[in-house]
């Protein structure tokens, strides 16, 4: 298979989750691969300040929440806690540290070469890594994304008041009033680990509802949950401008339509209204590669650029900015490129927001499928079950939440499903799964799920898709 006109069969530039994965799918494929990183560690963005950290932040922060503020009390274990936060920060960094090695050890293991440095083209064959040109007979472009800014609200991780995501890992102390702007992912995760550890939580939103992208019930079911926890929503507005004196940050805000300004003073301001791809620097003039809009790089199927031999996937390419489709997406690319058929089905991608409950979907939302078919209700059929009815999840004293399946009223395929519940984020897979397989409302209602258990609530949300749940 070595092209020895090359250095290398293939080279990755960018090693998170989308370009690891390719380096050592392709060298698994026999391959001779590198992958150029410009970060002192490898695993992108989610192993290093994403991911990884947020989830560890959200782990740790639950074990204080349910301690300081009565879930534990209520199961008979009576605790005062008291706050380590520097060890927090530690066994957080330590899980980084941890798993950012592992992809080092696993380079190794299958000879991937990492060529330390930023990447730039010199040709569609040639990338200059530092001060060494390396040649490849493919490139990859798994460069991720960035943080989106906000005019006239700089970030300074440094100083610690105005704070991206990645400054919100690392504050030093718990903020006395935290305002988050942007009501997606991050602002919710990484909100939910302040507020459970006793900052004063105000999220504005742009839009008049969270989690955009995510079914309409859903939605509405999250602010009344984050409402419920304590956090403070301030939907439908935008904020417009921002100045620091010393520790406090003042922000304005006006309603998202127009119309009277107000100010907001915190200690904490967490940006958070987006990412958008790193593209910037890459050299992609001087292939002729063009990007679209939104500065994605635009590819066919099989990943392929418009520039022979230069492929690309992960946040840089359009789809959802999640590590599980990067990582597919390099897998299949890799494959494509080795003479295989790596294929990603994009119509199924979950997605997770790792708040406690969990938010998790996978296909489409109502919304989207009323409009799939032509805007006729009639033509789907939905089946919802709250948690409330689901005796693990009452008997864990976790009521919220609900599972929602969306099937096609006439073929009963599965078209999209929805949960809300503390372990979300995993029942999804057993949608996603089904939804691959083609599945019906009723093969999932006819699959016997353990008892008892929170996945009990697909099987009878599925039911209810026929008006048939046992429990409500
Ligand atoms: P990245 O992970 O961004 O990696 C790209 C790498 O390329 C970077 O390390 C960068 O340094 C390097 N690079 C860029 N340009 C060059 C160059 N010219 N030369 C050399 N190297 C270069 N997704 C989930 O699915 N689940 C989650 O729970 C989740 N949590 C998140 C939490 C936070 C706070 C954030 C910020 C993101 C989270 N994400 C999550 C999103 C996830 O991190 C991304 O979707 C994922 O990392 C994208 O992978 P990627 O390989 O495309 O790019
Ligand atoms: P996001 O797109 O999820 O949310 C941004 C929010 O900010 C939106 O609700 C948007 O309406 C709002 N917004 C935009 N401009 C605004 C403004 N000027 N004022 C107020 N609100 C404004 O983006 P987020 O949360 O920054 O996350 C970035 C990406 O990282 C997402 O695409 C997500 O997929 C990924 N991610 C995934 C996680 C997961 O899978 N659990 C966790 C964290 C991030």
């Amino acid at each position: 298979m070595a092209d020895h006109s090359y250095d290398y069969d293939v080279l990755v530039i960018g090693a998170g989750p989308g370009g690891y994965v390719a380096a050592i799918r392709a060298a698994q494929l026999g391959l001779k691969t590198a992958c150029a990183e410009s970060r002192e560690t490898l695993g992108g963005t989610c192993l290093n300040v994403g991911c990884i950290p947020s989830k560890a932040m959200l782990h740790a922060s639950e074990f204080y929440d349910a301690a300081a503020n009565g879930a534990m009390a209520e199961m008979g274990i009576d605790v005062k806690p008291t706050l380590n936060l520097e060890q927090m920060h530690a066994q957080r960094r330590d899980a980084v540290k941890g798993l950012t090695g592992g992809i080092e050890f696993l380079f190794k293991k299958n000879k991937v070469d990492w060529k330390k440095g930023h990447a730039t083209f010199q040709d569609a064959h040639t990338v200059k890594v530092g001060d060494e040109t390396v040649t490849a007979k493919n490139i990859i472009i798994a460069t991720g994304s960035s943080v989106t800014p906000l005019p006239g609200v700089e970030v300074d991780n440094d100083a610690g008041v105005v704070v991206d995501s990645t400054g919100a890992l690392e504050l030093p102390a718990v903020p006395k009033k935290m305002v988050v702007i942007g009501g997606g992912v991050i602002g919710l995760e990484m909100g939910s680990v302040w507020n459970r550890l006793g900052a004063e939580v105000i999220v504005v939103e742009y839009l008049d509802k969270l989690l955009p992208g995510m079914d309409d019930d859903v939605r509405k079911e999250a602010a009344k949950i984050f409402k419920k926890q304590g956090m403070e929503l301030r939907l439908s507005t935008k904020v417009t401008g921002c100045s620091v004196d010393g520790k406090t940050a003042s922000l304005t805000l006006e309603p998202a339509a127009g119309g009277e300004a107000e100010t907001l003073e915190a200690d904490c301001v967490l940006v958070s209204i987006g990412r958008r791809p790193n593209t910037d620097g890459l050299g992609l003039d001087t292939i002729g590669l063009e990007t679209n809009k939104r500065g994605q790089i635009e590819t066919e199927q099989d990943f392929r650029t418009a520039v022979d031999g230069v492929w690309a996937i992960g946040d840089c390419v359009p789809g959802p900015m999640l590590a599980h489709k990067a990582e597919d997406e390099g897998i299949a690319c890799a494959e494509n490129i080795a003479g295989q058929t790596g294929i990603v089905n994009h119509d199924i991608i979950p997605g997770v927001v790792y708040t406690l409950p969990e938010f998790a979907g996978v296909g489409l939302t109502q919304e989207e499928a009323i409009e799939k078919m032509g805007g006729d209700k009639a033509k789907i059929k939905v089946g919802k079950f709250p948690m409330m009815a689901n005796s693990r999840a009452k008997t864990n004293h976790e009521p919220d939440g609900f599972v929602k399946i969306i099937a096609e009223a006439e073929s009963d395929r599965v078209l999209g499903v929805w949960c809300i519940n503390n372990v979300a984020g995993t029942m999804i897979a057993q949608a996603a799964q089904a939804m691959e397989f083609g599945a019906t409302s009723e093969d999932i209602a006819y699959t016997c799920h353990a008892h008892p258990t929170h996945s009990e609530a697909i099987k009878e949300a599925a039911m209810a898709v026929q008006g048939k749940a046992i429990h409500v």
